[in-house]
């Protein structure tokens, strides 16, 4: 069974190793620590028993949330994953005022996964992403208020 729950800096290289499996330009480990050291800033780690399947982290600001990165494990995608991942880092900051999110305007399996969940889109910074061979592409500004995605307390 995949079980979902907080972790701590303790397990910066577990989270960095799915993150740079996820992402060409993945945050390898001393990236990853200097984020998790960041304030307001943290973790949820996704496992199937020992096996790490997915991992997001959230910051809280105030009363403003952020979704810094979300990503699943090929092996374990199109399970729900994403959207469990996407919830709980919500279930962190159920009284904030809201849940941003940046995506690329071409990561379509991202961008239906946040649509699905009930994020609108609020802006567009144009050529925001270079992808390899420096073609650039637009980031989407997305909003949520999480106690809407956040799931109930047992
Ligand atoms: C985006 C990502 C986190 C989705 O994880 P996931 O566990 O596969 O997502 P879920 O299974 O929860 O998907 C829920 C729904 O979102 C949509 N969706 C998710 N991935 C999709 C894809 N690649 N193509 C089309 N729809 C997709 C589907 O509607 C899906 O429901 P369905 O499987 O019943 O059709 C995963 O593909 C990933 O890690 N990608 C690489 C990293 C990344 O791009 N992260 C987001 C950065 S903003």
């Amino acid at each position: 069974m995949i079980e979902l729950r907080v972790v701590d800096r303790s397990f910066g290289q577990v989270l960095s190793a799915l993150h740079c499996a996820c992402f060409d330009d993945g945050w390898g480990p001393n990236s990853m620590d200097e984020v998790l050291r960041s304030p307001g800033v943290y973790a949820i780690l996704a496992a199937d028993g020992e096996m790490p399947a997915g991992m997001a982290l959230g910051r809280l600001a105030a009363d403003e949330a952020e979704l810094l990165t979300v990503c699943v494990a090929e092996d374990y995608r199109r399970q729900g994953l994403g959207e469990a991942l996407v919830r709980a880092v919500a279930s962190v900051v159920p009284r904030a005022r809201a849940l941003h999110l940046e995506v690329a305007a071409d990561n379509r399996g991202a961008l239906k996964l946040y649509r699905l969940l009930g994020f609108r889109e609020i802006g567009r910074r144009k050529d925001y992403y270079r992808r390899s061979g420096n073609s650039p592409v637009d980031a989407l500004t997305m909003m949520i208020e999480p106690k809407k995605i956040a799931p109930p307390i047992p």
